[in-house]
């Protein structure tokens, strides 16, 4: 059985008055039936560890290079946001795809430094609009899956994240039966690659909401959310959690 994950990318938003929101959703469940991980910015990642207290909340970064250290000025290393309080880190977003030109090489070797560093990598691909409607999106996501996936790859640091670019930030979310298809495709292109695969978390990201989140969440293999717009407010997030238990 695999454990629901209910996570929340903050993208480039939030400072310290944000923090409000971690008691605020740790308020709201306070023994989560699912995993909760929050992924803010990197300057929030040490005190939001503090501001969870003994809650079960996961942390993850939203970004890191291939290297453990070193002259990279701006980066950060995986080693760097563990030691941040971070178990988590989200890779291959195709927003970095699309701002720093990252290729499936790069997030995997990212994802290969953050398993080295004990952090899950939570691995995000997806296809564009053009791709969608030159009916190649799965062709798109299994070359990507198979591109960003590290060797040594496995169900406890892994997780995938399927993001149609097209529905990330629109208010666009595709039908329950593309998203079904996509999620099994990467499902059987998991077994290709790794022993484990039945053990690996898909999450469905793009535009998910309170209202459109139990739909979602009834689509064979898919485990769990990966949030961005309404995961800044725990009253928009708070819902969402509990449509996954
Ligand atoms: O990583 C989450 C994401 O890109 C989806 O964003 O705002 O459409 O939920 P949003």
């Amino acid at each position: 059985m695999r454990r629901k994950l209910a996570a929340g990318n903050w993208k480039m938003n939030g400072t310290t008055a944000t923090l409000d929101q971690v008691k605020a959703l740790t308020d709201a469940h306070p023994d989560p039936a699912v995993d909760i991980l929050l992924c803010p910015p990197a300057t929030l990642i040490a005190q939001m560890a503090w501001a969870r207290g003994s809650h079960a909340l996961q942390i993850g970064g939203q970004d890191c290079h291939a290297q453990d250290s070193g002259a990279h000025t701006g980066d950060i290393s995986a080693a760097m946001l563990k030691d941040a309080g971070a178990s988590h880190v989200i890779l291959g977003h195709s927003e970095r795809r699309a701002d720093h030109a990252e290729s499936d090489a790069d997030v995997a070797a990212k994802a290969q430094a953050a398993h080295a560093a004990g952090l899950i990598a939570v691995i995000c691909l997806g296809e564009t609009l053009d791709q969608r409607d030159a009916g190649t999106a799965l062709e798109v996501v299994t070359v990507q899956l198979r591109g960003s996936l590290p060797d040594g790859a496995t169900a406890a640091n892994t997780v995938i994240a399927y993001e149609p670019v097209w529905a990330i930030g629109t208010g666009r979310v595709p039908t329950v039966a593309q998203i079904a298809e996509v999620h099994g495709r990467l499902r059987v292109t998991l077994h290709d690659m790794m022993r484990d695969a039945d053990g690996v978390r898909i999450l469905y990201g793009g535009s998910v909401k309170a209202e459109n989140a139990a739909e979602i969440f009834a689509v064979a293999d898919v485990d769990g959310a990966l949030v961005g717009g309404a995961s800044l407010q725990a009253v928009d997030f708070a819902p969402i959690v509990a449509a996954l238990e």
